[in-house]
């Protein structure tokens, strides 16, 4: 089985989202990773699963990873297809995938939420005072999974990566 994962990133989360679904598939799976921003992307024609997803910065998601989607939705919604996104606003989810995704995209393995670091400290500017503002808005009870301390955001929703491996799986 040949799966394609694109993802699109600025802070590295969607990266980690992206590696840990590759790592948490069995190894007799073909898997190619790819970087919406710095590499060639093929078409998912010739490939049993694709998956396609990045992160949102004011709003929207990364434009060449648009782009991608976009131009190959038919050949996506014709496989096995899952999207997802990494956003700080993780109540804001559904907005995002109703505003960003193509109203075309058949998703037959689903759109998912990875969850999404908020993390000032490594930040500078604009950049930094943004994520502060989303920051203090984000609530924990936003949250539907359980969180040891509530001094710390749940960052990455590592749980939600492995669900969508098990379906993965599931296909073989
Ligand atoms: C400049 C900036 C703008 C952001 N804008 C949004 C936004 O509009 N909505 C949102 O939900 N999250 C927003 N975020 C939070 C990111 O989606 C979150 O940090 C995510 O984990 C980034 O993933 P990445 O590391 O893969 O880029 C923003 C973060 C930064 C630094």
């Amino acid at each position: 089985m040949k799966v394609l994962i694109i993802y699109a990133t600025r802070g590295g989360l969607s990266r980690r989202c992206a590696e840990l679904l590759r790592d948490s598939l069995p190894k007799v799976i073909d898997v190619t990773l790819l970087d919406a921003k710095h590499d060639a992307l093929p078409s998912p024609e010739g490939f049993d699963v694709a998956v396609v997803g990045g992160s949102i910065r004011m709003g929207a998601l990364n434009k060449k990873l648009k782009k991608y989607i976009k131009k190959y939705t038919a050949e996506l919604s014709s496989i096995e297809t899952a999207a997802f996104i990494c956003c700080g606003h993780i109540n804001y989810f559904d907005e995002y995938k109703d505003i960003e995704l193509p109203k075309k995209l058949k998703c037959s393995l689903g759109i998912h939420c990875f969850g999404g670091e908020l993390k000032p400290d490594k930040l500078k500017g604009i950049d930094k005072l943004i994520v502060k503002m989303i920051r203090s808005s984000v609530k924990y009870e936003d949250f539907e999974v359980s969180f040891s301390s509530k001094d710390t955001l749940p960052e990455m929703l590592p749980e939600t990566v492995t669900r969508l491996a098990d379906k993965i799986r599931d296909l073989l």
